[in-house]
């Protein structure tokens, strides 16, 4: 990993770390500007390995040489680049180790910019880019928001679970990996809200990032992919249409209308059971009452819904369950939604959490198919529920 200068350095350490717990040895390379950020010690004491920072190894660098690199490392990521080493990846300059290291690496390299949004949005900058893009390098587009200068727009470094997540996805071979060509796959995604009055809502803690997962690995599978999401504050994914559908009632119009041009619905959103029955207009006052009373009533179950109404489609449904008898519970809902398929997670589980990066499921089917996967990311939950629901796709679908 490649740290470089910049105020989102110290985000680097949060992406050792996300890279660590899943499993991954991390090597940290900084250039000289890093280390006006963040201090070496930091990442050698969380890698627990020596931090590169000199271009020549020497007694003070017995770990490090450019030369080494290509020792049993798989992938590379620099996260954040600045525009300034950027421009030395694209120009080939070998100037610092970090440099060195990028034009001695013979695998694959992660690239997750972040500078103020002149500099990115600068022609120079947006030259670099694409003569990286060109030689092979995978870019991370850095997020929109509020800047350490004080500025807004374009240029903040992406969150550090979307840049694991990209690397992930690259350690899967995720562009070779072309086998839902012309496929179309529609993912709800998120938690509804159901208001109860201008203000005010009943909701859950889903965080989105399951669906996003799915529908960022069925992308980079050759999918064409669309989203109905549902209150979900996480970066949109490049080459993927989003639909909003903040209700259970929004995702019902919206799924309905979606679901006849798919191939594959996988039904990810925490979509309520329950809604009010009637929202009060504008703003409930606490002065008028002391106890609230709100009326709810059942929505319309939409997974169920479109299992009756399928013609090829594939269908994917999510139980979250909470304790030990929720797996057979969950086997129940595969049957009675008439489903190909039901992913089971047990909130219960640690690291099964709602929000959290990683998941624990259980593939339900298709068929008498059931497979228990340990805990792992949410985007190698995802590949491996694409890869049950894939051979189920009907055959003259797919194009390549
Ligand atoms: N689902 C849906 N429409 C709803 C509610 C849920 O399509 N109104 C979908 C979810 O997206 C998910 C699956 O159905 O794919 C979850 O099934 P559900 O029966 O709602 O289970 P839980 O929400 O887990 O709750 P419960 O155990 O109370 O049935």
């Amino acid at each position: 990993m490649g740290v470089t200068g910049g105020i989102a350095a110290y985000k680097s350490l949060d992406v050792l770390r996300i890279l660590q717990r899943q499993g991954h040895g991390v090597s940290v390379v900084m250039t000289h500007t890093a280390e006006r950020f963040v201090g070496s010690a930091s990442f050698s004491a969380l890698s627990g390995r020596e931090v590169g920072t000199h271009l020549f190894g020497d007694a003070e660098q017995p770990g490090y040489h450019h030369l080494d690199v290509n020792d049993g490392k798989d992938i590379m990521l620099v996260a954040p680049a600045s525009a300034n080493t950027i421009s030395q990846m694209a120009s080939g300059a070998a100037s610092s180790l970090l440099t060195s290291c990028y034009l001695a690496f013979r695998g694959p390299v992660v690239v997750a910019p972040a500078m103020n949004t002149s500099m990115w949005l600068h022609p120079a900058t947006a030259r670099n880019i694409n003569t990286l893009r060109a030689d092979g390098v995978h870019l991370v587009e850095p997020e929109s928001g509020l800047l350490a200068d004080g500025a807004v727009g374009p240029g903040r470094l992406a969150e550090p679970n979307v840049i694991v997540a990209a690397v992930e996805a690259v350690l899967a071979g995720a562009p070779s990996r072309r086998d839902l060509a012309g496929v179309r796959v529609l993912v709800s995604a998120g938690g509804t809200r159901e208001p109860i009055d201008a203000v005010r809502y009943v909701g859950n803690r889903s965080s989105g990032r399951m669906g996003w997962a799915l529908a960022a690995a069925a992308r980079d599978r050759g999918a064409d992919v669309t989203v109905v999401q549902a209150n979900v504050d996480l970066p949109r994914e490049p080459g993927i249409r989003y639909v909003d559908a903040p209700t259970a009632a929004a995702m019902h119009d919206s799924c309905r209308a979606e679901f006849p041009q798919c191939d594959m619905l996988i039904m990810c959103a925490a979509v309520a059971d329950y809604r009010p029955v009637a929202a009060a207009d504008g703003k409930l006052d606490k002065s008028t009452a002391d106890a609230l009373t709100v009326q709810m009533e059942r929505t319309t179950d939409i997974l169920a819904e479109l299992a009756a109404l399928r013609d090829e489609q594939v269908l994917v449904g999510f139980a979250a369950e909470h304790g030990p008898a929720g797996l057979e519970r969950a086997r129940g809902k595969r049957t009675r939604k008439a489903v190909d398929i039901v992913v089971h997670n047990d909130a219960a589980v640690e690291g099964a959490a709602f929000e959290g990066p990683d998941n624990v499921v259980t593939i339900i089917g298709p068929g008498d198919a059931e497979e228990a996967l340990p805990r792992m990311s949410k985007r190698q939950c995802a590949e491996r529920i694409l890869d049950a629901a894939r051979p189920l796709v009907h055959a003259g679908t797919v194009t390549a």
